[in-house]
């Protein structure tokens, strides 16, 4: 390849578009991020990084528990209009049709429509600069039971999940094969 140079910039993809919930089962809040990943293998940690402005940052900063859902390619409309809309203005679950959904160990509900729910709990704020990243572990997951096979295995490449590449949604294409990595580690450690 002839590489030529490019101005730094947020350049990693495919990113994560989940849906984040905060708040209570009565009055449940979300909104949409890409700026979430996997930090740590154990004790299991992820992070999400919200700006201050968003009507969400203060239900997580207070509350320090949010659940990341994933999306899916068919939740496309939903997942940007959480991304444009605030909670402030409008009550999303109501308007996107989501339902709350308890989510064990966590206090604010996960979003019953999506495949996969992570329960989080903050253990660190990082103020940056547009940003505030919250560090969290995750304490509980739950999964749709379409999503495991016959050897008990959750296989995630059945639920056709949404990502976020270059400013826009993809669907995620054909599987190719089990990374070595996995297949060699032992069954606890990644
Ligand atoms: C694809 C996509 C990804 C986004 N990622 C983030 C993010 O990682 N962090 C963030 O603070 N806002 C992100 N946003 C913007 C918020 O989702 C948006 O401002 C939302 O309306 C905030 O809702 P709230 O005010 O109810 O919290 C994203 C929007 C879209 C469409």
């Amino acid at each position: 390849m002839s590489k030529i140079p490019w101005k730094a910039d947020l350049l990693l993809a495919p990113l994560p578009a989940v849906l984040v919930s905060c708040g209570t089962p009565d009055a449940p809040c979300v909104l949409t991020a890409a700026w979430a990943g996997i930090v740590n293998s154990q004790p299991p940690k992820t992070y999400v990084s919200i700006r201050p402005q968003r009507h969400s940052y203060a239900i997580v900063r207070q509350s320090r528990e949010f659940v990341i859902n994933l999306t899916t390619r068919a939740m496309m409309r939903q997942v940007d209009l959480c991304g444009v809309r605030s909670g402030r203005d409008v009550d999303k679950f109501a308007l996107c049709g989501f339902t709350p959904q308890a989510i064990a160990g966590i206090g604010c509900p996960a979003i019953a429509q999506c495949p996969v729910s992570l329960g989080c709990r903050v253990t660190d704020i990082l103020s940056l600069e547009s940003h505030d990243m919250f560090l969290a572990d995750i304490v509980s997951v739950s999964a749709d039971e379409s999503l495991v096979d016959a050897n008990n295995r959750l296989q995630l490449s059945r639920a056709d999940l949404l990502v976020y590449v270059g400013g826009a949604y993809h669907a995620l294409g054909e599987r190719l094969e089990s990374s070595h990595y996995t297949a060699q580690k032992k069954p606890d450690h990644k």
